[in-house]
C-alpha cells in the first residue's frame, strides 16, 4: 500500500469557500484521493490531535479554533506523499508562507492556516485511524496512475 496522509481542510478554509481550490491543488499534483468527509471535530478529538502541543499558549486557542465550524477531512495516499503534501501546504503561518504554496497564497494569518497535513508517515498512521474507520477509507485504481508513477529508482546520483 502507497504511504497516505491525512488533511483536514480546517473551519476558516470552509467557511472562506476555500475547499474546492485546495483539493483542486492536490489532484493536479496527481495525488489520490481515498477518503473524505465533512465534520465538525468534537473537542476531546482536537485536544488529542494537538496533545504535542499541550503545554504551548496557543494549545486552548487551537482547539477552539479546530471545533468551530465543520472541517473537511480527507486521506490522500501516494508514495511519499506526506513530505509532498507538506510543500504544497507550506510552512506553517500564512504571513511567512511561500507564494505558490496552499498557506502562502490563500491566507495571512497565523492561527487561521488553513489546512492541516501529517508531518510523518507514522504520526499519518495514528491521526486517520483517529478520524476514519477503515471501510470508510477506499482502495481504487487510478486509470491514469501507470502516467503518473513512473518506477522509482532509490539512488539520487
Ligand atoms: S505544521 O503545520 O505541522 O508545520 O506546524 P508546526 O509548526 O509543527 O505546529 C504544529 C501544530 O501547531 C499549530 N500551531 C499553531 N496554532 C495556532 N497558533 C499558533 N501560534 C501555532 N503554532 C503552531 C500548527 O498549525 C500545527 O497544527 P496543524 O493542525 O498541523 O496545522
Amino acid at each position: 500500500m502507497a504511504e497516505r496522509t491525512l488533511i483536514i481542510i480546517k473551519p476558516d478554509a470552509v467557511q472562506r469557500h476555500l475547499a474546492g481550490r485546495i483539493i483542486a491543488r492536490l489532484e493536479r499534483k496527481g495525488l489520490k484521493l481515498v477518503a473524505a468527509k465533512l465534520m465538525q471535530i468534537p473537542e476531546e478529538v482536537a485536544r488529542r490531535h494537538y496533545a504535542a502541543h499541550r503545554d504551548q499558549p496557543f494549545f486552548e486557542p487551537a482547539v477552539k479554533f479546530m471545533t468551530s465550524a465543520p472541517s473537511l477531512l480527507m486521506v490522500w495516499e501516494a508514495d511519499g506523499i506526506v513530505d509532498m503534501a507538506r510543500k504544497i501546504i507550506g510552512s506553517t503561518f500564512g504571513y511567512d508562507a511561500q507564494p505558490g504554496t496552499i498557506r502562502g497564497d490563500f491566507g495571512c494569518s497565523q492561527r487561521y492556516n488553513l489546512i492541516h497535513g501529517s508531518d510523518s508517515p507514522e504520526s499519518a498512521e495514528k491521526e486517520i485511524a483517529s478520524f476514519f474507520s477503515p471501510d470508510e477509507i477506499i482502495d481504487y485504481d487510478l486509470v491514469d496512475s501507470a502516467w503518473l508513477y513512473s518506477p522509482r529508482i532509490s539512488s539520487k546520483k
